[in-house]
């Protein structure tokens, strides 16, 4: 398997060292007007190939992405698979107004004409029960929790869980049956992109416990800032903010710190400096599973 990295942050390389995969040479070039040209510089000829991309704001990586499939497919590449630890426009979902397009759905048909597979880091699921809903090529989902859990069990003495609203309960009680320990899940109310809030009591005998907010995403922050305004409130100690994927709308990072969270930290999915948690671990062992065995490697 050979590995198009069009990220260039260190995620590919982690990877390729994980997995023994050959990172594929190529170059991009901007042109004046914001075209940009892509150029692989190694015969593909049969080979699989995974691209790997970061897809947060989408709207400026998404035709790289497509220009990187198109460029695999004319030059004959084999089977041509998309690794997109994150994976936007999840959350549009429905038509939540007549007449939205339903963004899930039309960025899942865009993707499944040029790929014949993707693999995703805790894909945002709610109405959706699974990506086989969406995409009619094979697309996998890894759970983040074994990393997230990894991580509070060396880090946070006595942790409470806390989910900011419905759909984080998944990854909250994904996490919290590997740790053992106490779980809650708040309820949010979204009257527009920065207008949220967070509701919900914490009981008194979880009082002393760190709590730790986990999301799948934190976007604008606003639904973790509600909630580590909720459990100051509470009298709770200063919370610690976990996430798997940083998109870090405008001022969100600042805004977090200084709505009482004393850790703010995600995996690596999205490159921004809170994005220590490296997820090449994690990708290795899934892309490994996924990987055919090659004829001669026995
Ligand atoms: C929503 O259901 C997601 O799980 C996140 O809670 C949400 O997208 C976070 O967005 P923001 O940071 O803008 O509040």
């Amino acid at each position: 398997m050979r590995l198009l990295d069009l990220r260039d942050d260190g995620l590919g390389a982690a990877l390729c060292a994980a997995t023994g995969w050959h990172r594929l040479p190529h170059a991009l070039h901007a042109f004046p007007d914001g075209e940009t040209l892509l150029r692989l510089d190694e015969e593909v000829r049969g080979a699989d190939v995974a691209v790997l991309a970061d897809l947060a704001h989408p709207e400026q990586r998404v035709l790289r992405v497509l220009l990187a499939a198109g460029a695999l497919r004319d030059q004959g590449a084999a089977r041509i698979g998309l690794v997109a630890p994150y994976l936007p426009y999840l959350r549009q979902d429905t038509a939540f107004r007549p007449g939205e397009a339903i963004s899930a759905r039309v960025f899942a048909r865009l993707l499944e004409r040029e790929f014949d597979w993707l693999l995703t880091v805790e894909a945002h699921l709610h109405r959706f029960a699974s990506l086989a809903e969406l995409f009619t090529v094979p697309a996998y989902n890894v759970s983040a929790a074994p990393l997230l859990a990894g991580w509070v069990r060396g880090h946070v003495a006595e942790p409470l869980l806390v989910g900011p609203d419905a759909e984080s309960a998944q990854w909250v009680g994904a996490t919290a049956r590997r740790l053992g320990c106490p779980a809650t899940v708040l309820r949010k109310e979204r009257h527009g992109d920065a207008e949220v809030l967070v509701h919900g009591a914490i009981a008194p005998t979880w009082r002393h416990r760190t709590p730790v907010l986990l999301d799948d995403m934190i976007s604008t922050g606003h639904t973790l800032i509600e909630a580590c305004r909720l459990l100051r409130a509470a009298g709770l100690p200063p919370p610690v903010v976990l996430a798997v994927h940083g998109l870090f709308a405008g001022p969100a990072y600042a805004e977090l710190r200084a709505a009482g969270a004393h850790t703010v930290l995600t995996t690596d999915s999205v490159p921004h400096a809170a994005g220590t948690l490296s997820l090449a671990p994690l990708l290795a062992d899934a892309l490994t599973a996924l990987a055919p065995v090659p004829a001669d490697a026995n």
